[in-house]
């Protein structure tokens, strides 16, 4: 296993026997995260890069079965801001210092392309990067906003098993979705995407695949968090809360993708109190804050014991902030855009 993660740290490079050996060993955990640990400190730097977290609305006519707001969760209360809160909560951000949005939500059709682009329009004269989480939309759509100015567009694949995507997203396509995502690069977004682990059903093997994917598809950031069941959804009795194999999984994504950014996830916290601060030590360069404000926070419920929604995007942010200083590390104060650490320290 030394060799393996010697050969990963040098050469970015291993195959998927490879990569399922160390997901599966547990002897290496320790030197697997300080290895993934290196290479961030070398590829991006000590920079933590934050991102201002808007959950805009959780109306989703979609099915997921992993996830809280489904469509068919029918004891989910649901909300969606009116355009011009969004763009009140943006400008919130931008006051605390923060230079990007993500821009999240279920897929409501209530959003237009003309609703959408217009606030887009609102937030990008706050001099902000926008990012957008919205899920699957048609080529033309993603055009409109990127013409409208967004910068980055995050959507995870989920699972790189078709069947097991199949089995857990009724009436999507895995193959719709890497048409989406290849149609996000094409426009020029900074793409996002990435995956959930321990998931019933996936193989370690199929993680592997994840990892594989997200380097042949050249993802730009990677998001990977352990799949948490949720009581009100066809999955409650499901295992998941796999953290280690979770923080593995990005450890590795960090040693053959050296310079994408990689958020430490909400969801890792919510499995350990300290996870994002673990994260961060192994591997991951961001951190998504949420800045929705008051019971919207509780609402977005894709999974149960979700952090931080009793608290205020200004508590969040002194609070994150501290974490990070503390463990040695320091807060972007641009962008945060892929490859900036690298062509600042070649000049
Ligand atoms: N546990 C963990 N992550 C989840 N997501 C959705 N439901 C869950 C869950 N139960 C993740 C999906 C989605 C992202 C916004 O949240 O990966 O893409
Ligand atoms: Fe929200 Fe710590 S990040 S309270």
């Amino acid at each position: 296993m030394r060799l393996l993660i010697e050969k990963a740290e040098k050469t970015h490079s291993l195959g998927k026997d490879e990569i399922a050996a160390l997901l599966h060993d547990e002897d290496s955990t320790q030197a697997l995260l300080q290895a993934a640990d290196r290479t961030r400190a070398a590829f991006v730097g000590q920079d933590v890069h934050l991102r201002a977290l808007i959950e805009f609305s959780n109306y989703c006519r979609q099915n997921c079965c992993y996830c809280g707001i489904r469509r068919d969760n029918k004891q989910a209360d649901r909300y969606r801001l009116k355009p011009q809160e969004i763009i009140m909560h943006a400008a919130a951000a931008a006051k605390m210092g923060y230079r990007t949005v993500v821009m999240q939500s279920g897929e409501d059709v209530y959003f237009t392309v003309d609703r959408l682009t217009e606030i887009i329009r609102e937030i990008k004269k706050m001099d902000m990067a926008v990012t957008l989480s919205i899920g699957e939309k048609s080529y033309e759509e993603y055009q409109a906003y990127r013409n409208a100015g967004a910068d980055r567009y995050l959507l995870r694949i989920e699972t790189t098993d078709k069947e097991l995507y199949h089995r857990l997203d009724p009436g999507m396509s895995w193959d719709n979705r890497c048409r989406c995502l290849m149609d996000l690069k094409s426009l020029g977004y900074e793409l996002g995407s990435g995956s959930m682990v321990g998931l019933p059903g996936q193989s370690i093997e199929s993680i592997a695949d994840d990892i594989l994917f997200f380097k042949k598809i050249g993802v730009d950031m990677a998001g990977i968090g352990p799949f948490i069941p949720h009581a009100q959804t066809p999955l409650a009795d499901a295992e998941g809360r796999a953290f280690t194999l979770s923080l593995k999984t990005m450890a590795i994504t960090r040693l053959l993708m050296p310079d994408i950014n990689i958020p430490a996830t909400t969801a890792m916290e919510t499995l350990n109190p300290n996870g994002r601060i673990i994260a961060l030590n192994s591997g991951a360069n961001v951190v998504m804050p949420n800045v929705t404000q008051g019971e919207y926070r509780k609402m977005y419920e894709l999974y149960p014991g979700k952090i931080c929604v009793n608290d205020t995007p200004a508590r969040c942010r002194t609070c994150i902030g501290a974490k990070i200083l503390s463990i040695g590390r320091t807060i972007g104060s641009g962008k945060g855009f892929r490859g900036e650490f690298l062509k600042e320290n070649q000049q």
